[in-house]
């Protein structure tokens, strides 16, 4: 298992204008998070693959690709084709789950599964031995900047549980309302990759991250 945590900041709350400069104020994250919404999956529209290729040139981070979409399975090869290395689908999306987490294995990425917040652990059953990375939601997807949803802790204390109980250990990503005020919580209840967005673009990016980081080992350290 991961002993440390990564922490992956959402360019969705990043100054699109600025987005190069932005990218370099992150430079201290270990992942970025791209979100990509389809205003049909979720209530909103955000970037695709044009954007995707650019930022793939001005980062050296590993690039976090999160589809909020429906059929991800039509644009999977477009996007791993314009530098995604971690590629995350919903559950709720995704009929064909297996087919998709092999198809991603195949171009050489890691395998990421989302479920939002109404959708029970259980459905990782089948799965979640092929899976590299899953993402526990925190808040229902859409939009950056809304509240974490406190019962998502015992969520991904379940999660953990289950992937122990398949003896697999996929890293554990949590994305919605992450901050310093609930990041040893959500650690220590077994998540190691912390989406944030609207609590890293402010300030000092760096120290915002660091902030994070910090309370995320805290967490991790009191694991059971
Ligand atoms: C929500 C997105 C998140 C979002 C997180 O639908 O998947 O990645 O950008 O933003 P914050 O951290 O502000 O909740
Ligand atoms: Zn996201």
């Amino acid at each position: 298992m991961l002993e440390d945590v990564l922490i992956a900041p959402s360019i969705l709350s990043a100054n699109f204008l600025e987005l190069g400069s932005e990218l370099e104020r992150i430079s201290s994250a270990d992942l970025v998070h791209f979100d990509v919404m389809d205003g049909s999956f979720v209530p909103n529209l955000s970037f695709g693959i044009p954007i995707l290729k650019q930022v793939k040139k001005a980062t050296e981070l590993p690039l976090d690709v999160h589809l909020m979409i429906e059929h991800p399975d039509s644009l999977l090869d477009d996007f791993i084709d314009a530098g995604a290395d971690y590629v995350c689908f919903h559950q709720e999306a995704a009929p064909h789950a297996h087919r998709l987490i092999s198809h991603i294995h195949e171009r050489g990425c890691k395998a990421a599964m989302a479920l939002n917040p109404g959708t029970a652990p259980c459905v990782l059953e089948s799965v979640v031995g092929d899976l590299d990375m899953i993402l526990v939601m925190t808040v229902d997807p859409g939009f950056g900047g809304q509240a974490f949803i406190p019962s998502s802790i015992e969520k991904v204390r379940e999660v953990r549980a289950l992937c122990d109980r398949h003896g697999v250990a996929p890293l554990i990503e949590v994305d919605g309302g992450i901050g310093t005020a609930n990041a040893a919580a959500i650690c220590e209840a077994g998540a190691n990759v912390l989406v944030a967005g609207s609590s890293v673009f402010r300030g000092d990016y760096a120290d915002n991250i660091q902030s994070i980081r910090e309370q995320a080992r805290q967490g991790i350290s009191r694991q059971a």
